[in-house]
């Protein structure tokens, strides 16, 4: 295939810091939501019991072995490296006036690793975790408190970091918020839709003031937002499908069309006044939303169906959304349906509506590996999957969507998100470490390692058009 991609695509991995860093204590982090929930995102808050360590406490032992990992990333080429600023390293409890200088140590470490190499940063300000200390005195992201904490705890990374990160997001998949309230906003999961869309309303008022705070401080920086790009078809073209099926896209393009067209869709006043939900939003959060973000970031891993028949809506329901299942399209071993053309699809529909570039910033096959006995690990599955998304990446590239960039999602295999598993991998590179915490943490090169490394070389001509 000839190559589609721009010169200066940015390629590359992402990965958050609650799923690599481990660490969970060390110099002076303070405990996150994310620390509270050992059994992953839609898990129960656990109180910590000292030496009781969940699987995330170590990860993949990130915080101490950046060095290596980095120049593993180097090898493979990599233009761009998408990770997370853990909070609670910066502002252990979350309200106090001065950082943690040991927190923003570490970063001053990690983002100079990635200089030395050329690697560029991509940083997330919050990614699906924040200062437990906020939850337990303020209520998370219910109270408008929260809006002032987080916009100091944004510039003060951005001062610190204002000549070493250009490329910015600020929440992680904003959208999830309404499927998992606690790590979202850090409500508790039974809260009602006006108390989730109140905290969703100060988080998207905190996501504009730190957009302003970065046009403010970063020279030349630029700054994005992050959704789930969960995009749906209807399952028949009966109208009433299509028009449920646009009401639920709405559910998610909702937060890009506050963050990027800077105020709320007449559709949303609509939902809100027909489903009896409150909001408040005074005059000068409508002034701080229209601060808008420069590009679009999105992730990417399946699509599903809509459908208004109750029973068919029934059906087998595996994946993160809950997504109707789509009877044209294989699944992965965690029910998530393989759908390369969809993101082709979803790169056109939201460069359409918002024309502004975009960035996809976690895309990939969450699989289990086999170790060879000779050492080597032959993940023809997790290459065709990215190769099939990727020639899709070039087909949108072909119709003219301005794509800044491609960080496929765990470049090193990390803890899984949703149920807080190593055996669900997504990398390039192996980590000895299992579900129950047993192993060397030693890196191992996958087939797909030296896959990944031919593609960006070849700046995308590697790809085959069929995989
Ligand atoms: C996205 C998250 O939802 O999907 C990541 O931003 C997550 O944090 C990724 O890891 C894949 O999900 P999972 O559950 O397979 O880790």
């Amino acid at each position: 295939m000839s190559s589609k991609f721009p010169d200066h695509f940015l390629w590359g991995g992402a990965v958050a810091a609650n799923q690599v860093e481990g660490a969970y204590q060390t110099d002076g982090k303070g405990l996150s939501t994310s620390d509270l929930q050992p059994q992953g995102i839609f898990g129960a808050i656990t109180p910590r019991v000292d030496g009781d360590s969940g699987i995330k406490d170590v990860a993949i032992d990130f915080y101490h072995r950046y060095p290596q990992d980095i120049a593993l990333f180097a090898e493979m080429g990599f233009k761009c490296l998408r990770t997370s600023i853990a909070w609670t390293r910066i502002f252990p409890q979350g309200d106090e006036e001065a950082p943690n200088e040991a927190g923003l140590a570490f970063y001053d470490r990690l983002f100079d690793e990635m200089a030395r190499y050329g690697i560029q940063p991509l940083v997330t300000l919050s990614h699906y975790e924040m200062p437990y200390g906020l939850v337990k005195q303020y209520g998370g992201w219910g109270n408008r408190k929260t809006i002032g904490f987080f916009e100091h705890y944004a510039r003060t990374v951005f001062e610190r970091y204002k000549h070493k990160v250009q490329h910015w997001l600020t929440f992680n998949e904003i959208n999830m918020s309404l499927h998992a309230p606690f790590t979202g906003v850090g409500l508790a999961e039974d809260s009602s839709k006006s108390e989730i869309y109140q905290a969703i309303h100060h988080q998207l008022v905190a996501s504009a003031r730190a957009v302003k705070a970065c046009h403010e401080i970063v020279p030349g920086g630029k700054i994005g937002n992050m959704l789930l790009g969960g995009i749906l078809y209807p399952l028949s073209c009966k109208p009433e499908d299509v028009l449920e099926t646009q009401r639920q896209n709405r559910d998610w393009l909702f937060f890009g069309d506050v963050q990027a067209r800077g105020g709320y869709p007449a559709y949303m006043r609509r939902y809100f006044r027909e489903n009896g939900i409150q909001v408040e939003i005074t005059a000068e959060d409508q002034q701080a939303l229209r601060e808008t973000i420069d590009f679009i970031s999105f992730s990417y891993y399946m699509s599903g169906c809509v459908t208004t028949d109750e029973a068919q809506n029934n059906t087998a329901r595996t994946n993160i959304l809950n997504m109707v299942p789509n009877p044209h399209l294989a699944s992965s071993e965690w029910g998530w349906q393989i759908d390369p053309v969809g993101l082709r699809y979803l790169l056109n529909v939201l460069y359409d509506r918002y024309q502004k570039p975009l960035f996809i910033v976690e895309n990939g096959l969450g699989a289990k590996d086999r170790v060879e006995a000779d050492g080597s690990i032959n993940d023809d599955y997790r290459i065709n999957y990215l190769n099939d998304h990727l020639v899709q990446v070039a087909e949108a590239i072909d119709d003219g969507v301005e794509v800044m960039g491609y960080t496929s999602w765990g470049p090193i295999d990390l803890v899984s998100a949703s149920k807080a598993e190593m055996s669900k991998r997504y990398g390039f590179i192996y980590v000895d470490r299992d579900d129950a915490g047993n192993g060397s943490l030693e890196r191992r090169r996958k087939k797909s390692f030296y896959w990944y490394r031919d593609v960006i070389q070849s700046n995308g001509n590697s790809l085959k058009d069929k995989a």
